[in-house]
């Protein structure tokens, strides 16, 4: 079994690599801000199963936090991953400072065009999250140059808003997406969930069950009568809906006939027991 190395600095991660590419080596890279669960995991293990070499990042980066209060909240956990990522025999941990990262300040961003693909959803509830996400994702490709980034479903806009900034700037990096794990009662898995009281965990299922109700559905209502009914399975006295949508899987807009469109995606937001939780489904492709 390999032995997980990690690395902080930039400069011997780039050493390292460069060696394994000049043997013609193909590198795996999953980027992640710690806090593994097992969603993480299967990530890592499909970079394992399909290249010579996996990396995965753990960096907490303070540029997509749209809320100072989470970014000081989040769990460090360091140690734990490590154990984690060892079991799975990734090769390497790059776990940077922020100096490392952003040599020349934080306030360089990306320039590109996201044809809008970040106003909406997500965008649209957390603005300057996908600027962030999109500066520091290009920046640790930058670093790494993988053959392949893998990235999970689960955070389906962020998976897009990737993908159309490789094609934007040309970058030869092949995404890879991973289907969204999920715990034995259908909540998709989280770092947010172990925060939930054992109550609003069981009840949290609601999300994935509506979600699944909604495909069974597709054929027989129209998405006007879909939505009507999601939103009264997902209205309790303990959730608080923040948004749930039918939309169009490339352009990310919410449609109004699905006879127009053959990529078809329901995505949810939804607080329960003060945490947010987000999930989506492929209801047609
Ligand atoms: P993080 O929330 O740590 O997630 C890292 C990766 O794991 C993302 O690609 C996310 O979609 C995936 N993931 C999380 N939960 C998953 C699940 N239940 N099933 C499948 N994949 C799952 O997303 C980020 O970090 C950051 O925004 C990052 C891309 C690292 C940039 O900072």
């Amino acid at each position: 079994m390999v032995t997980t190395q990690v690395i902080h600095s930039v400069a011997e991660l780039q050493s390292v690599l460069n060696k394994h590419k000049a043997s013609g080596k193909t590198i795996g890279f999953t980027p992640t801000m710690g806090a593994l669960h097992n969603g993480h995991l299967t990530l890592m293990q499909q970079s394992k199963n399909e290249n010579d070499i996996s990396v995965c990042s753990i960096y907490v980066n303070p540029t997509q936090f749209d809320k100072k209060e989470d970014l000081v909240t989040y769990p460090m956990t360091l140690e734990a991953d490590t154990a984690l990522v060892q079991t799975i025999g990734v090769d390497y941990i790059f776990a940077p400072n922020n100096t490392e990262v952003y040599p020349n300040g934080m306030d360089q961003s990306v320039e590109v065009d996201l044809n809008g693909l970040d106003e909406v959803l997500e965008g649209a509830h957390r603005p300057g999250h996908f600027a962030g996400v999109v500066q520091v994702v290009h920046r640790l490709l930058d670093i790494v140059q993988p053959h392949h980034l893998y990235m999970g479903q689960k955070d389906f806009q962020q998976f897009t808003i990737i993908q159309q900034m490789l094609d934007a700037l040309e970058m030869p990096i092949d995404l890879v997406v991973c289907p969204i794990a999920r715990e034995d009662s259908g909540l998709a898995r989280s770092s947010r969930n172990e925060r939930l009281s054992t109550l609003d965990r069981a009840r949290a299922c609601i999300i994935n069950q509506t979600l699944q109700e909604l495909k069974e559905d597709l054929n027989n209502y129209s998405i006007q009568a879909l939505l009507k009914k999601a939103e009264e399975r997902l209205t309790w006295s303990w959730t608080n809906l923040e948004y749930i949508d039918i939309i169009d899987g490339k352009t990310l807009l919410s449609i109004a006939k699905q006879e127009e469109h053959d990529y078809i995606v329901a995505v949810v937001a939804v607080w329960i027991g003060g945490v947010r939780l987000i999930d989506n489904l492929v209801l047609r492709r």
